[in-house]
């Protein structure tokens, strides 16, 4: 394949790249040239060019017409309308001539790309102009969104550049066939604030990290004796936090935690690592005052001889600081009122520490991924203080977090990253002939412990899967529709042609370029009507025993809290809701997640949907669960199948004695259902004739 990038920011060049040298020289070139690297190592990689912009004023490199970085990689600049270099706000000016260039370029040539990769707003606008005129399609990644940017500047700043920056946006959202994002929070809340949002067309591929240096860390005398300045006692367990003392990284927040939990301080000391200082006078405002706050809170609690906070370390120190933690069965904490993605809880996953993390951002892709951690509620110094003490109280807990954060090491990581990218671009550039003939059945299944759970039965499914021409499959979960996206491809399952997501409230199908899915927005028309759902938040909220789940797991037509487990509980759910008069469905799974979903809401009622739309009768349906949520679907369905590794009594409900208890687990109980169903069938068929 041949895939050509467009990245005009900043001074990018293959070598030695001088970040931070202009304002946008910054972390989209690192995630670039990682890319390219390991797209070169990958056997599609054959062919890559990165195209950006000449320009003069800033040292030669940067006018090379053609810089050979590997070889099959290589970089060609183009001069524009203006001669020098320019910053991201104001290079919309050079659009139009950058893209003449470049389709002058491709005319002279007789090798065209597949695809064009545009990184960055303005770059879209290159790509779009690119596809009109030759034909080519293309990816688009973000890097960093305006109107996100825009938010946190509170509009208190010039709104210099945003408008184009986020028209070019919309534009890439409308016209690219995939956008890659590198979180949840990314793909479902921040690009949910554009108009042209097509959840489908979004995919979530984590970036790669350099997690090598943090695996096998050791702690190191240095470290040993700067902690040994501060504690007391400094065997102690201890809390950790690494992160630039600024406002909304919300240590303040952490220290509160940790000050007002007498239970806390008797257990664990807390290290805050807050970049490195030789006069706090000197530092820029936002750090100056943070670091005054934190002094102060560390005297206001008294908390002296508990709380280490270094004055000055080196880069090369922070590993050690990680495996100290780790040595004493401690705790990395990221507290930050939000964060994008969440670097040091990769660092600190990788070292084996388990994590206590905001719930606003990229961090609950790392804890859901490696099951390592809780997250909390960054402005709850309570809810803080009890997911360190949970996980101190219980080495069982503390001992499974360690073990799993070495997940984080595999997943993210470029290897995988291209594996799925070139994966998805491949299907793009030569669309498969997806569902050619019209489906005669239709196989709708459970993700978490149903379909996903056993890795060779997984892998039995996908080759099962290529042999079933006239069966139709897809999904039913309770994951919204990237989370259930990222599981999926990650673990090579066969692309679904129906994604019924957020427990039945969200319905996708397969678009005809087989990669890309459409939203049924017909389908939350429907199930929208009589759906209170501020008027469900506010009664939940007076309801002991509940508490609510992340803020990504809160989707518009689904609300989501954990429970204490006990029938009580649910039960007082459902009467304070009919007490104030609210419709809608409770759903208990797991004796720990409850959703509330509208009343006509299920995974049950989007299955029929779903068997409506591609016109089969009930009877050509299969449907396969393992838990409570998967309830209404296995009940309305006649050929249900139950996995053998089932939970919720499933097995023993007359509702679903109607189903067929698998003796296999996972996905191998799917097929064994599944030909159970059709040798039945074929059975009555006989009798018949
Ligand atoms: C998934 C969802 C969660 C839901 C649960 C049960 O784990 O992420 O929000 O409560 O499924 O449906
Ligand atoms: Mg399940």
């Amino acid at each position: 394949m041949f895939v050509l990038h467009v990245a005009l920011q900043g001074c990018l060049r293959g070598k030695d790249v001088e970040y931070g040298v202009t304002t946008d020289t910054g972390g989209h070139i690192r995630y670039l040239l990682d890319l390219v690297e390991a797209c070169a190592a990958d056997p599609d990689g054959k062919r890559i060019v990165i195209a950006t912009r000449a320009f003069e004023g800033l040292g030669n490199d940067y006018l090379r017409p053609v810089e050979v970085v590997s070889p099959q990689i290589s970089i060609v600049r183009f001069p524009t309308a203006h001669p020098g270099y320019l910053a991201k706000e104001d290079l919309h000016t050079e659009i139009d001539s950058f893209s003449d260039a470049l389709i002058d370029y491709f005319q002279s040539s007789d090798n065209r790309p597949d695809m064009l990769h545009a990184h960055y707003a303005d770059a879209a606008v290159v790509a779009a102009k690119i596809e009109d005129a030759l034909g080519i399609p293309f990816v688009f990644t973000g890097h960093s969104l305006g109107k996100v940017k825009q938010k946190a500047l509170r509009s208190c700043q010039s709104d210099r550049g945003f408008a184009q920056r986020i028209a070019a946006e919309e534009l890439a959202l409308a016209k690219s066939s995939l956008v890659i994002a590198s979180s949840r929070d990314e793909a479902e809340l921040q690009y949910k604030a554009y108009d042209n949002y097509d959840p489908g067309k979004i995919r979530v591929l984590p970036p790669g990290s350099d997690l090598k240096a943090f695996r096998g860390a050791l702690s190191s005398p240095i470290v040993e004796q700067e902690m040994a300045r501060f504690l007391t006692v400094p065997e102690k367990p201890v809390i950790l936090a690494i992160a630039r003392p600024v406002a909304k990284k919300n240590l303040a927040g952490l220290i509160e935690a940790y000050g007002q939990s007498k239970d806390l301080q008797a257990l664990a000391n807390l290290v805050i690592v807050a970049g490195s200082r030789d006069d706090i006078d000197a530092l820029e405002a936002d750090v100056a005052t943070n670091l005054r706050e934190i002094l102060q809170l560390i005297d206001r609690y008294d908390l002296y001889g508990k709380v280490a906070y270094p004055k000055n370390h080196r880069a090369q120190d922070i590993p050690a600081y990680y495996a100290y933690a780790r040595d004493r069965r401690g705790v990395f904490v990221n507290p930050a009122f939000n964060e994008p993605f969440g670097l040091t809880l990769l660092e600190a996953s990788a070292v084996g520490l388990p994590l206590v993390a905001t719930d606003s951002g990229g961090p609950n892709d790392i804890i859901e991924t490696c099951g390592n951690g809780l997250l909390v509620d960054p402005r709850d110094a309570n809810g803080i203080a009890d997911a360190l003490l949970q996980i101190f109280r219980s080495p069982e807990m503390w001992q499974r977090f360690s073990a799993s954060g070495d997940r984080a090491v595999r997943t993210y990581d470029w290897e995988r990253h291209v594996t799925r990218y070139h994966g998805l671009v491949h299907d793009l550039v030569k669309p498969q002939d997806i569902q050619a003939q019209r489906p005669i059945q239709m196989l709708i299944s459970d993700i978490d412990n149903t379909l996903v759970g056993s890795v060779p039965h997984l892998h039995a499914f996908g080759n099962w899967r290529r042999t079933q021409e006239n069966l139709a499959f897809g999904v039913a979960t309770g994951r919204s529709f990237h989370s259930a996206m990222a599981v999926l491809e990650q673990q090579d399952v066969p692309r679904p042609e129906v994604m019924i997501t957020s427990v039945g409230s969200e319905i996708y199908t397969l678009s005809e370029n087989g990669v890309s899915y459409a939203q049924d927005t017909g389908w939350l028309k429907t199930i929208g009507d009589n759906w209170q759902r501020s008027a469900v938040e506010r009664v939940l909220r007076s309801v002991s025993g509940v508490t609510p789940q992340a803020p990504l797991e809160q989707r518009d037509f689904k609300l989501s809290y954990f429970s204490d487990g006990t029938h009580a509980t649910v039960e007082r759910v459902r009467s304070a809701l009919q007490d104030a008069g609210v419709l809608a469905s409770v759903i208990h799974s797991h004796k720990r997640y409850l959703d509330i979903l509208p009343i006509k809401a299920s995974k049950g009622t989007a299955v029929d949907h779903v068997r409506r739309r591609f016109g089969l009768p009930n009877s050509a349906v299969f449907v396969a669960g393992d838990s409570g949520n998967d309830i209404e679907m296995l009940q309305a369905i006649p050929q249900s199948i139950i996995v053998a590794n089932y939970s919720d009594n499933l097995g023993r409900l007359p509702a679903l004695k109607h189903s067929y208890i698998a003796s296999n687990t996972h996905a191998a109980g799917i097929i064994e259902g599944v030909i159970h169903f059709r040798n039945k069938a074929k059975a009555q068929c006989l009798q018949l004739s």
